[in-house]
């Protein structure tokens, strides 16, 4: 019948209990390589960030928020390790920036900086920044670091070599401001930070965003990639990157089809193929993929075109799925496919049906990184700070983890808590911590 049909065909996404064994095995050796500096699906990427909050956190910072669905400028305020300020404001990146030149991206964040502390009254003020860059990174020092390659709707040119804490620097002088980058970051960094301030066993940062990715505090000893004298550190913050996870091949026992069709209609085919099953840019068109996969063979009337659902979709369907309705999914799946597409409630269960498998999918893949960083931090309790739209909108996701992690780290004991605004805060925390080390470092 219809329901095994569409069973089998789907097959793919569902992931076994032996192979989700599999995955975490592949993630740990990589990760291992990739600390190592081997050769690595894994960057593993040292942030230079030393330790954690303390409470003793002061002073007046900006900082820039670019890579998830906003770009933003903040001030913040911190005394005594608490945030007393923080005005934002929200710029547009266009298109023709994300996928323009580099160099004019960087002209526009700098023009925003500068919009920004204009309407604060504060452009003639000597200030630091802190620079949230959500983006795959070889960072040289605390503020300093190259991109890797663009991820998620970014593609800029011209930015291969190009230190971008550098870059802005050098586009804030231009303009005559007296603001200096004093630390760059990646959102995840920004997360651990922001968690561990509200909570001290925080050690994990995750993001579950537009791009999905993970940071962990590792024992120094055990990182290769070192541009510095660092004698005195014990920990030290590592970016993991795991969207890239199996762009060497090493997962290509999960991918499918399905997969295959979301990866080549991507901005950037070819990589970051492990955040393609994780990432809130790209859960709807996994399932919109999955749909048109039915839809070829029969087992569903139509084939909906691409861009035509969103991962918001997808959440709604599972909130809707939750309650036991279907008017609301067919609503939005009709649309999707066209008005002569001859759709009905069973379409509109079929469609909750497979965005559940999707979700899980999510859910798990992302539990498998998590619980491997659990179990090799190996503390009584590990708090993991999480934050990004997907985490946030997704009526199942957390609960589903919760689940999947205890699965995976048995005898690990673990509290996932969301922690909001990772950029803002964190970014400020951060150039904190980066002052109060340089003070104690001289
Ligand atoms: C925000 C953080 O809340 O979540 C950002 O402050 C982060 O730093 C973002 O990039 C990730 O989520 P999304 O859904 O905006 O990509
Ligand atoms: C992408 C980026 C990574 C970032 C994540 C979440 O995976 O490469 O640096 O942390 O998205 O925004």
């Amino acid at each position: 019948n219809r329901a095994q049909k569409i069973e089998s065909r789907l097959s793919g996404l569902v992931l076994s209990g032996a192979t989700l064994s599999r995955v975490s095995d592949v993630f740990e050796r990589e990760l291992e390589r990739g600390l190592k500096e081997e050769s690595s699906s894994l960057q593993m990427e040292n942030t230079y960030v030393p330790e954690l909050p303390n409470g003793t956190e002061e002073g007046l910072f900006l900082a820039l928020d670019l890579g998830g669905t906003n770009f933003r400028v903040l001030l913040l305020e911190l005394r005594a390790g608490q945030l007393v300020r923080e005005d934002v404001k929200h710029y547009h990146i266009n298109q023709a920036l994300r996928l323009g030149p580099g160099e004019d991206l960087f002209n526009f964040l700098a023009d925003c900086v500068q919009d920004f502390v204009r309407s604060e009254g504060m452009d003639k003020e000597s200030l630091s920044l802190g620079f949230t860059f959500s983006f795959p990174m070889r960072q040289h020092s605390i503020s300093s670091g190259e991109l890797i390659t663009w991820t998620k709707s970014f593609k800029c040119s011209g930015m291969n070599g190009v230190d971008v804490a550098g870059l802005l620097q050098q586009c804030l002088h231009a303009r005559g401001l007296d603001i200096t980058v004093r630390v760059l970051l990646n959102d995840t960094t920004g997360t651990l930070m922001a968690g561990a301030q509200i909570d001290p066993n925080v050690g994990i940062g995750v993001i579950l965003g537009t791009g999905s990715n993970g940071c962990y505090m590792e024992r120094a000893s055990r990182v290769q990639h070192w541009e510095a004298a660092h004698a005195r550190v014990h920990d030290v913050c590592v970016d993991v990157e795991w969207g890239a996870f199996g762009d060497n091949g090493c997962l290509d026992f999960i991918r499918t089809d399905i997969d295959r069709e979301v990866d080549q209609h991507s901005l950037l085919a070819a990589s970051f193929t492990f955040e393609k099953y994780i990432g809130g840019k790209y859960l709807g068109e996994v399932l919109r993929c999955s749909l048109a996969a039915l839809g070829r063979v029969g087992l569903f009337p139509a084939v909906p075109p691409p861009g035509s659902l969103l991962t918001e979709h997808l959440s709604l369907f599972e909130e809707e799925n939750c309650s036991g309705g279907w008017s609301r999914t067919l609503f939005v799946l009709q649309q999707a496919c066209g008005e002569e597409a001859r759709l009905g409630p069973e379409e509109a269960l079929i469609t909750q049906h497979v965005a559940q498998l999707i979700s899980n999918r999510a859910a798990q893949l992302a539990s498998v990184c998590i619980a491997a960083l659990i179990r090799r931090m190996d503390r009584p309790l590990t708090g993991v700070a999480v934050d990004g739209s997907v985490y946030k909108c997704h009526p199942r996701i957390s609960t589903l983890m919760n689940k999947y992690i205890a699965l995976l780290a048995p005898n690990h004991k673990f509290t996932l808590m969301g922690a909001e605004d990772g950029s803002g805060k964190g970014s400020a925390l951060t150039a904190a911590i980066a002052a109060r080390v340089a003070a104690n470092n001289p």
